[in-house]
């Protein structure tokens, strides 16, 4: 393999911290530098860490000049809920920092970039169950129109400048080593969390809300696998749908009981509802696995059955 040297934005968040250690295992720690607007806290404090803000579009040209990267993740954005309180902060940070990484890689010479999207992006008119690649996008929150544009960016970047960037369409994402924050999402989260501390849960969606959502072992696998397969396979050049399960509340509290029989779930929906109706309830990824070889590892039992042992562990040793 090409040594590679990769620089990480936003490394601090739910993804990028699981994704810099996969990277890190991958390259080499050595050539994955992790950057954020804070820290290094938790798993990145071992290893490379610089503080990055990339709304300082002359700071971030400059970091590059100086830096030499192959390829970068940038990872840095405002999710759902918390855009939709804030949504010029929202729109400045997930529009406007990711064309000035767009551009800066440009400028730099950078081999590849990887850009998250998501199922944000569809919205109330899309096909909600196994949802295809194509299809219409209606996006109805800040963060989700965001993405749509910025999926469009990516692509008028590859087309016109020719650069090699990659994007997935992550459902919800599920780990247990860094909590998201901000995202509808979140509660398929805190719902473990509050199942070892509390025994009991208060979800802010209806008991029968279902989502698409992934584990976050297979997350990681699937941005490596794209970022690690040849250009010609990428037929997509917006972002690919990818999936690793579907279910609602009482399906992962369901799952929850089975290890913990004492839990008990009760509901209290606010304004996340609605966002979560808006979004599709089931991917058709076929695109995903016919071009790259997408296969997802994990279903709800197999994933809770992992979160809960490595979960209670983790608790058990800061407690
Ligand atoms: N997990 C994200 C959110 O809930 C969706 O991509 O905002």
């Amino acid at each position: 393999m090409a040594k590679e040297k990769i620089l990480v934005i936003g490394a601090g968040g739910q993804l990028g911290s699981e994704l810099t250690l996969g990277l890190r295992k991958l390259h080499g720690k050595e050539n994955v530098m992790a950057t954020d607007i804070k820290g290094p806290e938790g798993v990145l404090a071992d290893g490379n860490f610089e503080i990055l803000d990339v709304l300082m579009p002359e700071k971030l040209m400059e970091f590059l000049q100086k830096n030499k990267f192959t390829q970068i993740y940038h990872l840095a954005a405002v999710l759902s809920a918390t855009g939709e309180k804030n949504p010029w902060l929202a729109w400045k940070l997930n529009m406007d920092g990711l064309i000035y990484v767009l551009d800066a890689a440009v400028e730099h010479g950078v081999e590849k970039v990887y850009w998250p999207s998501s199922i944000a992006a569809f919205g109330p008119t899309t096909q909600k169950i196994k949802t295809p690649q194509d299809t219409i996008m209606d996006p109805t929150t800040i963060y989700g129109i965001s993405k749509l544009a910025g999926e469009r960016w990516c692509e008028w970047y590859f087309r016109k400048k020719g650069l090699d960037v990659r994007s997935l369409r992550y459902p919800g994402l599920i780990g247990y080593k860094t909590k998201p924050g901000g995202g509808t999402t979140d509660y398929a989260v805190d719902i473990y969390f509050k199942a070892l501390t509390e025994k009991k849960y208060e979800c802010f969606l209806k008991h029968d809300t279902y989502l698409p959502m992934m584990y976050m072992d297979d997350a990681i696998k699937a941005t490596l696998d794209l970022m690690e397969a040849p250009a010609d396979k990428i037929s997509v050049r917006s972002s690919y749908n990818v999936t690793g399960m579907s279910f609602c509340p009482s399906e992962i509290a369901a799952e929850i009981k089975k290890q913990i029989p004492e839990f008990k779930i009760t509901y209290k929906p606010d304004f996340r509802q609605a966002i979560a109706d808006s979004w599709p309830k089931s991917i058709n990824d076929s695109v995903a696995r016919i071009d790259w070889g997408w296969e997802p590892a994990f279903d709800l039992e197999e994933m809770t059955t992992d979160i809960l042992n490595n979960l209670s562990r983790l608790l058990a040793l800061n407690a």
